[in-house]
């Protein structure tokens, strides 16, 4: 048996018809770019947080810097967050011309972890970019205390957390903007590149719609800006999709529990975290073994045995060859959770159209490997 790490195609096939009228739609329409369905996208996925405003961009990247521009972020400026993340979030922070500064992440949710955030706060700090690591979101309520404090603004990086929710707060609530990415393999993906930015700041929603499309607001009449756009057919098909998100988050919270039922008793790896009260979305569903040393070993044999797991992220920022290229950095304090998770992470396949039998299958050649680990 063979265990995929995607379902792309098979979601296409399960909402065929939806996505294909969007499609033709907007090929019919003959208005590609900017078009009425980035329109009818935007309000809805802004309908969808219960925000104001919604900006589709080109893609997560681009949704993080273009906000910090917005939010006027740059040169001299710091930015808080974690190097546990996929690079783009401290990449983003450098496009923006700011000093990344990496603090270390919570032991059991891999997220940023607040009480070390304060250490790291210097006249120069302008924001905090916490991210929903994996599909939980990190501790906002902590991190908007922190932000108070310090008058400092608040980016959350939902690239993985789109439908995630926590203890008494939603996404947006507690922050200045949130940015999204809708690769294809998001939980809300399109097929090929997307992102938006979602903020009840009036300021921010109007200053990245004028730099998405090179600084106009009307035609002809520009300002500093860059092409960064939501295409329209991409619009069509996440319009299609969001109406299904929540079951699918359902699935694959459903996926989750039974891996975390069925691993409960291995002995040589640890099983996510949920925090109580929070909806975990499960983006990527996350083991680690409890030895560095063996986590080549446990991929290796669930790859010979059929199964495409993957290491998310299994380098960390800083552990990246010529970290950091010339760009502002600090690391303060051990990182050693970061560092721990980035060596010891194993993904195992998570998206909504798995299979009881993938599932098991899976498990079981956990099991396998885990009663045999020296
Ligand atoms: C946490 C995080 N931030 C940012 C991004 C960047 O998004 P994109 O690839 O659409 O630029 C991604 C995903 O790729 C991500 O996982």
């Amino acid at each position: 048996m063979t265990v995929p790490f995607y379902g792309h195609v098979k979601q296409y096939h399960s909402i065929k018809s939806e996505i294909d009228t969007n499609m033709q739609e907007v090929l019919e329409s003959g208005q590609y770019v900017m078009g009425p369905m980035l329109k009818r996208f935007e309000k809805e996925f802004a309908a969808f947080h219960g925000m104001q405003h919604a900006v589709g961009v080109g893609n997560g990247t681009d949704a993080l810097w273009l906000t910090f521009m917005a939010l006027g972020i740059g040169p001299g400026d710091e930015c808080i967050t974690h190097p546990n993340t996929f690079f783009a979030t401290a990449e983003a922070i450098w496009i923006a011309g700011a000093t990344a500064v990496f603090v270390d992440s919570d032991p059991k949710t891999n997220c940023i972890d607040p009480s070390k955030i304060e250490a790291a706060v210097t006249p120069k700090t302008k924001a905090l970019v916490p991210v929903h690591l994996y599909g939980q979101c990190a501790d906002m309520i902590a991190i908007r205390k922190i932000a108070d404090k310090h008058k400092l603004l608040v980016i959350e990086d939902n690239a993985q957390g789109i439908g995630a929710s926590g203890e008494g707060f939603k996404i947006g609530e507690l922050s200045d903007a949130v940015c999204t990415s809708f690769i294809i393999q998001k939980n809300l993906g399109t097929f090929g590149d997307g992102g938006a930015v979602v903020t009840n700041n009036e300021q921010v929603d109007r200053h990245v719609r004028r730099l998405r499309n090179h600084g106009s607001e009307k035609r002809s009449c520009h300002s500093f800006g860059f092409n960064s756009r939501l295409d329209d057919l991409h619009a069509g098909i996440l319009s299609a999709k969001l109406k299904h998100i929540h079951d699918w988050s359902d699935l694959r919270r459903k996926w989750a529990a039974r891996y975390s039922k069925g691993l409960a008793k291995a002995h040589n790896i640890t099983l996510p975290f949920e925090t109580p009260g929070y909806r975990h979305v499960y983006h990527l569903y996350v083991i680690e073994t409890k030895q560095a040393k063996h986590r080549d070993a446990l991929l290796q044999f669930l790859n010979d045995e059929g199964v495409d797991a993957k290491c998310h992220y299994p380098i960390a920022i800083h552990q990246q060859e010529g970290y950091p290229w010339g760009k502002g950095a600090r690391i303060v304090g051990p990182i050693s959770n970061s560092e721990r998770n980035a060596a010891c992470c194993i993904s195992l396949p998570m998206f909504p159209e798995l299979t009881e039998e993938e599932v098991d299958y899976t498990v079981d050649r956990v099991l396998e490997w885990d009663r045999s680990a020296k």
